[in-house]
């Protein structure tokens, strides 16, 4: 810790999307620009409040300063950074995939499952995919309410979910005439004027990474290892604003207004019943803002204990960059709570 009080805080990956967003986070938290130290690949600068600061490579020497270490690099580059110089940092906030499914590895989002860090004595966690982040946000008041026995999620996820690559296939696409994908699209189709339902590799069995990834990130975070789940994973030529429509089956009875009352006090969520002229979730509404939008909350005809919701998120934000500062602050509230800004 400083002597101001503040922790020095480190993020990995800061010229990128997620890493971007992180910085933004922090300045709007208060964090003094030298209680910050951003990483990546080459010396440089980056944006920060009405600032710059400098772009470091990060080694043993920067590292030992730290207090907390954010991630927001990929998997394989967050395995070396971890194993290398990461090693001795008190606190690493990891938001690739590398760990999440690690046994020993708490993966968590605040509101479903924050009280795994009150008995965990390591050093580093995992932050969840976005779409997961969203859906357990949603979910987690539902389960607590009336137990889930299964759900069936198709997710809408936004192009910056695929990071600077996405975004930037994304922008070439739209500008330009033909109907071609973009070279060095990360998608497995042209994204602009369409929906692409593959995101990552697709295994044996038809079944892509991502999905893989949702299904056993929810099982996780829910604490419901036998959870009966599945996903369809879609993207969407959206900038930014993942959406999921949920379909569960409780385990047990539950009145419609019950789950609603559940969802309208749940941390994190704001719950929309659009009646008349007033609006459903949608991306444009979640961009920059942090709780979870969830609305169309209704009982599926015939299916006894089904129902049927649909959610909106900024994967930036509660999909990465502020769910990974809130499980700092929730981890040590003393040294680390002061990061995370008033709610946007
Ligand atoms: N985008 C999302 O919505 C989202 C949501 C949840 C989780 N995630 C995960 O978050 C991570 C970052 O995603 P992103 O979308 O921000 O990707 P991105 O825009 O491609 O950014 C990745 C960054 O990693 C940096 N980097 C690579 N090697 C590095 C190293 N050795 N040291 C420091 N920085 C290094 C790069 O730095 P330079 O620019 O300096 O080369 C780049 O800026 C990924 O694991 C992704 O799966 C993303």
């Amino acid at each position: 810790m400083t002597d101001s009080g503040w922790p020095t805080v480190g993020v990995a990956g800061a010229r990128g999307v997620v890493g971007g967003v992180l910085l933004s986070i922090l300045a709007d938290a208060g964090l003094p620009a030298g209680c910050l130290r951003a990483f990546g690949t080459e010396p440089g600068e980056v944006g920060y409040g009405d600032g710059t600061l400098t772009l470091a490579i990060l080694d043993e020497a920067a590292a030992a300063e730290l207090d907390v270490l954010f991630l927001a690099t990929d998997g394989a580059v967050s395995r070396e950074i971890v194993a290398g110089p990461g090693r001795n940092v008190p606190l690493i906030i990891d938001n690739s995939s590398a760990f999440r499914l690690e046994p020993d590895v708490p993966l968590v989002v605040p509101e479903a499952n924050g009280s795994v860090l009150d008995r965990y004595g390591g050093t580093l966690v995992a932050n969840p995919n976005c779409t997961t982040a969203a859906a357990v946000v949603a979910l987690a008041p539902i389960r607590d309410l009336a137990g889930l026995e299964s759900v069936d999620a198709a997710s809408y996820q936004a192009v910056s979910g695929a990071g600077r690559a996405g975004l930037n296939a994304f922008e070439v696409e739209r500008a330009g005439d033909g109907a071609e994908r973009a070279n060095g699209s990360p998608f497995h189709g042209r994204i602009a004027d369409n929906v692409v339902p593959q995101i990552d590799a697709m295994d044996d069995e038809g079944w892509t990474g991502e999905e893989r990834k949702i299904m056993a990130e929810l099982r996780k975070i829910l604490g419901l290892p036998e959870l009966d789940v599945s996903v369809t994973a879609v993207r969407v030529p959206v900038h930014t604003g993942h959406s999921v429509a949920l379909h569960v089956r409780t385990q047990r009875p539950v009145e419609l207004g019950a789950v609603m009352d559940a969802l309208r006090d749940a941390p994190g969520v704001e719950y929309r019943h659009a009646t008349g002229s007033s609006r459903h979730p949608m991306p444009l509404d979640v961009v920059g803002r942090d709780p979870v939008l969830v609305g169309r909350l209704r009982a599926i005809p015939g299916r006894e204990r089904g129902l049927a919701l649909w959610v909106s998120s900024d994967n930036l934000r509660k999909g990465a960059a502020l769910n990974a500062i809130q499980v700092a602050a929730r981890s040590d509230p003393g040294r680390f709570g002061r990061l995370v800004p008033p709610e946007r």
